[in-house]
Order: structure tokens, then sequence, then C-alpha cells
């Protein structure tokens, strides 16, 4: 199985990176800074911007799936999805390549609090999706778009917060909302899911809501 693989440096993206490498997944990665990726010896490193479609092409050139962990790295509007997504999925169909599993966020899609109760709903939708996550859910609903958009087999998870504690190895998923009273989830865990979704066509052209 060849994998190429967006974000791999990152928090979500290196535990991906450590996965593919231990199911014997040969993995592609395209990298900012190649020097300093701790697995540089588990991948083929492509050097460059997920900006730049010759450096994205190259990655995915033979890939049977791709994943993507990317994110910006502020709270900013850096509009990195905006961005990286159109060029992923132009070089996806150019190559022939159709399986993509992305990491998303809860905030991608409208119906995210419709399994909250009102109070709750209230908060998150105007204190953080509206405000304190503004940008980086802008760029969320802006890869929902583009992936939703496209004739690729595609699949988004869309966990709420994320923390680095260990994975449970169990998890809820719902096609529809945030499962009642979800509010967070380890990468571990997330991590765990995309991997499984390389070989599960279950949620193609689906985004799924994750969380403990
Ligand atoms: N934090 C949360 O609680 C939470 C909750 C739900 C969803 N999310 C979503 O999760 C994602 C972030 O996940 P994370 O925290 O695991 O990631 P992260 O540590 O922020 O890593 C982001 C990755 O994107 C890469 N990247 C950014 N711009 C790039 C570019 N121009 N070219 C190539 N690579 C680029 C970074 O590469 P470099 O190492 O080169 O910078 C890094 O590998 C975001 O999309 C966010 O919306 C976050």
């Amino acid at each position: 199985m060849k994998i190429a693989i967006f974000g791999a440096s990152g928090a979500t993206g290196r535990l991906l990176t450590k996965r593919c490498f231990d199911a014997g997944y040969e993995v592609t990665a395209l990298l900012r800074h190649p020097e300093t990726f701790p697995l540089r010896i588990a991948v083929h490193a492509v050097n460059g911007s997920v900006f730049d479609p010759a450096a994205v092409a190259q990655t995915i050139e033979g890939a049977d799936v791709v994943l993507s962990a990317l994110g910006a790295k502020s709270l900013k509007k850096e509009d990195v999805l905006e961005r990286a997504v159109p060029v992923i999925v132009a070089a996806m169909q150019q190559k022939g390549v159709r399986r993509i599993i992305v990491l998303g966020s809860a905030g991608a899609k409208p119906d995210a609090l419709d399994k909250q109760p009102a109070w709750r709903r209230w908060i998150v939708e105007h204190l953080v999706y509206n405000t304190f996550l503004k940008w980086p859910v802008a760029s969320q609903r802006a890869q929902y778009a583009a992936l939703s958009a496209s004739d690729l087999d595609w699949t988004m998870a869309m966990p709420p917060m994320l923390t680095n504690s260990r994975g449970r190895g169990k998890w809820r998923i719902d096609p529809d909302a945030l499962p009642p009273n979800a509010s967070r989830i380890s990468r571990e865990d997330v991590a765990d899911f995309m991997m499984q979704q390389i070989n599960n066509p279950q949620w193609i052209k689906k985004a799924v809501y994750i969380a403990w």
C-alpha cells in the first residue's frame, strides 16, 4: 500500500506516519523541513509547501491513498486549507488517485451541534466557532466544500477538541452531528480511526463526527 501524507510533521500527522510505517506501508510525505522530521527514515520525503502544485503532484505520484492532517500554525487567518485542499484535489484528479482521508473539525458543518443541549449549543456556536476558532472553522468549512464538490472518494473525520492523551481504542462515530455531550478525543484515537478508513468504504464521500 502506498500512502501520500500531508501534514506529516504535525501532532496528528506524526501519529499517522508512525502507524503507516508500523503497518508496512510505503509513505511519501510532503515536508517543509524534512531535516528536522523525527520519522524521516520512515518516509520518502518531498521537500516543499502544499501550496506548490508541483510538490503536491510529486508527493501523490503512485499513491493508493492520500492522508491529510494539515492545519495552520495559529488561530489567525492563514488560509492553509483554503489554499491547500484545491491543490491536492487537482493533483489527485490529474494523477488518477481517488481515495483521500482528512482530519477535519467539528465546526466544519452547520449540523455539528444539533444533538447538544441548547445552552451548550449557544456557548460553542457563539463563543467558540464564531469567535475563538473563527478562522480554523472557516478553513475547515472550505476543506469540506472542496472535498464534497469533488468526485474523489473522500472521508473527513470531524473531532471536537483534540488532546494528546493516550487513545482509548473506542470512540463514538456519528455522520449527522456530534454525539450528545461530546467535547474531546485524543489525536491517537482519531489517527487510529483515519487508518481504519484506508480499508473501509463505509464512510466514502462522508464527513463523520468522531468523539469520546
Ligand atoms: N486543536 C484542536 O483541538 C483541533 C480540534 C479539531 C480539529 N482540529 C484540526 O486539526 C488540524 C491540526 O491538527 P494538528 O494539531 O494535529 O496539526 P499541527 O500540529 O497544527 O500540524 C499542522 C501540519 O500542517 C503542516 N502545514 C501547514 N502549512 C503547510 C504548508 N504550507 N505546506 C506543508 N505543510 C504545511 C505543518 O507543517 P510544518 O511542520 O512545516 O509547520 C504540520 O505538519 C487543523 O486542521 C485543525 O482545524 C484541531
